[in-house]
Formats: C-alpha cells, sequence, structure tokens
C-alpha cells in the first residue's frame, strides 16, 4: 500500500489545507461548508425554475457525480436523472479539444426540459459538444447547471445557466474533480498551488 502510494509520488491529507497528487502541489481553495451552500442556492434556483415540470438532470461522468447528488437532493420539485459519459483529459491538466462519448444517456429526451449538470466549464468544448448533441434530440428546453466555469477559458458565446463558483484559469481537484483519476474524494476543492 504505501509502496503504491511512493510510486504515485501522491500524498493524500484528506481535510487538510494542501494535497499533493504525482507532485504537483495544491491548496484547499473552496471548502466543503462553502461549496454545500452554494449547492443548495443553486438547488433552490432550479426548484423555483421548474414548478411544474419534471425536469431531467443529465449528469457527465465522472467528474459531476458528487455534484450532481448533492444538486438533486437540493431540488425540492420533481426531477430525474440519467448519465452520460464523455472522454475526459486522460492524465493531463490541459483539455485535448478530442472529446469522444463513452456512455449514451439511456431515457428518451424528446419533449422532455433537460438540465446537463457538468462538474466544470473550462475551454467550453465539452460543453460545446453536449449542447448539439442534446438539441438533436428535440428536448422542450436544454439548460446547463456546472459547479465550476473558468471563465477567461471559455469562448465567450457559451451560455451557462445555471454557475456555482467562477474561478481563475488553474487546474482544480476534489468533489469529483480528478488529477488522473486521483483526488475525487476530497469533500473540498483544492487548486494548482503554482
Ligand atoms: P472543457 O471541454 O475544456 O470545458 O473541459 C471540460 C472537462 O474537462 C470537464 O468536464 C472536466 O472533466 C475536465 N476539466 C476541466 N478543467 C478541469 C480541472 O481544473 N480539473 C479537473 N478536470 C477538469
Amino acid at each position: 500500500m504505501s509502496a503504491t502510494r511512493n510510486l504515485l509520488d501522491t500524498s493524500v491529507d484528506l481535510g487538510d489545507a494542501t494535497a499533493s497528487y504525482r507532485g504537483d502541489q495544491f491548496r484547499r481553495y473552496l471548502d466543503a461548508e462553502t461549496i454545500q451552500t452554494r449547492v443548495g442556492e443553486m438547488g433552490q434556483q432550479i426548484s423555483e425554475d421548474y414548478p411544474d415540470t419534471t425536469p431531467i438532470l443529465v449528469s457527465v461522468l465522472n467528474g459531476a457525480f458528487m455534484f450532481t447528488a448533492d444538486l438533486m437532493r437540493a431540488i425540492h420539485t420533481e426531477c430525474e436523472i440519467d448519465f452520460i459519459k464523455l472522454s475526459s483529459y486522460g492524465a493531463e491538466k490541459v483539455s485535448s479539444g478530442d472529446v469522444q462519448e463513452l456512455k449514451s444517456v439511456d431515457a428518451p429526451l424528446a419533449d422532455r426540459d433537460i438540465i446537463i449538470v457538468e462538474d466544470i466549464v473550462d475551454t467550453g468544448l465539452t460543453m460545446d459538444f453536449m449542447k448539439e448533441r442534446f438539441q438533436a434530440y428535440n428536448p422542450s428546453s436544454l439548460r446547463v447547471a456546472t459547479l465550476l466555469h473558468k471563465p477567461t477559458a471559455t469562448e465567450p458565446d457559451l451560455q451557462l445557466d445555471y454557475v456555482g463558483f467562477r474561478i481563475p484559469d488553474l487546474f482544480v481537484i476534489g468533489y469529483g474533480l480528478d488529477y488522473a483519476q486521483l483526488g475525487r474524494n476530497h469533500a473540498d476543492i483544492y487548486i494548482l498551488d503554482e
């Protein structure tokens, strides 16, 4: 166990103010309480925006799984859930721009109110891809909820309907977000300490 950890150059101090993965240092940026408060507000907003219809949340795996679970619990009106899985950054910290669908949604989406639930919008390429993909189903409406947004990295035309936090253009981990699959299990969000 400890040999594996040394091999990966990974030190996990859950709950601590810093974390280190594969030689990169991260510092705590958003604590769990701050995240939960904001997610609660987003859930409230969505509840108010869909009083009479049953929106379907489409959670983007893997990164959005934790955010989706908390967001769904914060919605007090009827809603459904489904999942889509897209290719990720792999072991890199920059987007390849090459988005591939690894698992598609099972539920019929025609005439539905879709809310895409994403962990983070960086360049916006992934969200662009998904919006186009979902528009093809002819939904009643299509909105986007993202926990994090890096506005300086994103193409300006991309419309995001529910945004948790706007953050600087730096790599983040925790609360479902990973660096080469590690770091998802922090309740807090950590940012690359340059
Ligand atoms: P985009 O296509 O550049 O907007 O990237 C979107 C996807 O890249 C997200 O769904 C995440 O999986 C991943 N990603 C972008 N920025 C980060 C980050 O700072 N940490 C972890 N994953 C990220």
